[in-house]
């Protein structure tokens, strides 16, 4: 692709590349980055975020806060200062507009039920479409009082308050479901746990930990005991590794690629996906590993090799969540294809990723089968470019960025600007590295 991809308005034209190569610094990772700013919110005193992510998704986060009375600064691109309220927040004045951001709505919601004021919450047309019942449900047995659209949808309206503590097991593998009642357990008289049917990114734990709060983790439950203080942090927020996916399932396109990412999250709970390419055929190495604030980081070096397929089922697809639509979009030309299973989740994301990605891969020529909760992918395929539609979602706006690299002719993705939801820089980004 490279000099010649050109962005034109929200459309993006991908031509195909000879080779991936070059040292790229990922930004700063969305879901610490959201939890960072809304942990800050509540804290005392002053935190001071580096490497705060640039995604679109948590300038709405630093929106939202703004609104409940908690000023923030930015030093620099992508630094910046956060001035903490502590526990009890300001009404805000309007309605605190998520944009595009689940992880805002969802987890903010978590503060905001235990807060002495009502708020509504409302988000853009993708959004609005999000089920939101996954959180009303235990918020509500909690003690806050919650509306919402028909079938659980935003926008959401919260009269919060005392809260009671719970114990909660939820019916969804979803990090931002157990984010936001552990933020709410901070509010509530005594022990809230939660006990997830299958483990996600423990990042809200960890936050909460760097934050100064203890929180218990035995086996898949997660506790936290009300009425803990916060106190400010200053923290360098990792490279996000579902961004660096993107530039990783690039480099298994072509072999004798050679890509660097320093900086990565290498959160266990995360890096499943390095296993997976791993055993997909890309070579990996590790090195440089450091902690900041409780998460673990790392450089990684990728080399691209003959390219096997996989099965992805259970807790891979939880693990991998944000992830299977790259690992998607490239598998037609992997030597075994793909299988995802168990991934309705993928359904009521940003865009339903399984419709999106069938689509997208059949207008290129793929042959796919999509499934109810997931999508089986054939490998050893030749596929042409297309004109391609981002469908308004990030992630299958940049996975088919990189499936258009080893097509035959251009592609054109209507939407691309979707991209700045969690990469602003992903296309200039993308060219740097492609030949
Ligand atoms: C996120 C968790 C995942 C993921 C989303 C970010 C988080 O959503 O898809 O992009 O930061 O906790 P679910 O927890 O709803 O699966």
């Amino acid at each position: 692709m490279p000099d010649d991809s050109k962005p034109d308005g929200s459309n993006v034209i991908v031509r195909p590349a000879r080779a991936v190569r070059g040292v790229i610094r990922i930004p700063g990772d969305k879901s610490i980055s959201h939890r960072y700013a809304m942990l800050a919110a509540i804290a005392e005193g002053t935190s001071r975020f580096h490497n705060f992510s640039a995604a679109r998704d948590c300038a709405s986060t630093l929106d939202c806060v703004a609104k409940l009375g908690c000023e923030w600064k930015r030093l620099q691109d992508d630094v910046i200062e956060v001035h903490g309220m502590g526990p009890v927040l300001n009404a805000p004045a309007t309605v605190l507009d998520c944009g595009n951001s689940g992880s805002t709505m969802r987890m903010l919601s978590g503060i905001l039920a235990g807060q002495p004021f009502t708020s509504e919450l409302c988000g853009d047309e993708s959004l609005s479409r999000r089920p939101m019942a996954r959180i009303m449900t235990p918020l509500s047995t909690m003690g806050a009082r919650i509306e919402a659209a028909e079938g659980g949808r935003p926008p959401l309206r919260i009269r919060g308050g005392p809260l009671k503590s719970i114990h909660y097991r939820p019916e969804v593998a979803s990090a931002q479901v157990k984010s936001c009642v552990l933020f709410a357990g901070l509010f509530a008289e005594g022990e809230t746990v939660v006990e997830e049917p299958i483990r996600t990114r423990d990042h809200g734990e960890i936050a909460l930990r760097a934050f100064g709060a203890e929180v218990e983790r035995k086996g898949n439950a997660s506790r936290i005991v009300g009425g803990q203080r916060l106190r400010a942090i200053e923290a360098h927020v990792p490279g996000d590794l579902s961004s660096a996916a993107f530039f990783l399932c690039a480099a298994a396109l072509f072999p004798g690629s050679q890509i660097t990412l320093p900086g990565i999250l290498m959160n266990p709970t995360r890096a499943r996906l390095l296993d997976i390419l791993i055993q997909m055929g890309l070579k990996i190495s590790v090195g440089h590993l450091e902690e900041h604030q409780g998460e673990l980081v790392g450089t990684i070096e990728a080399r691209g090799t003959v390219w096997k397929g996989i099965v992805i089922a259970g807790a891979d697809t939880a693990a991998l969540i944000d992830e299977i639509p790259v690992l998607a979009a490239v598998a037609p030309y992997s030597e075994g294809g793909l299988e995802v299973r168990d991934a309705k989740e993928l359904r009521v994301k940003e865009s339903d990723r399984i419709a999106a990605v069938a689509t997208n891969l059949r207008k290129m020529g793929a042959e796919v089968e999509e499934r109810p909760d997931g999508l089986r992918i054939p490998g050893g395929q030749h596929l042409h470019g297309a004109e391609l539609n981002s469908f308004g979602d990030h992630r299958i706006a940049m996975a088919f960025a990189v499936a258009a690299l080893r097509a035959e002719g251009e592609t054109r993705i209507q939407g691309a600007d979707a991209a700045g939801v969690s990469y602003p820089a992903f296309f200039n980004n993308l060219c740097s590295i492609t030949s």
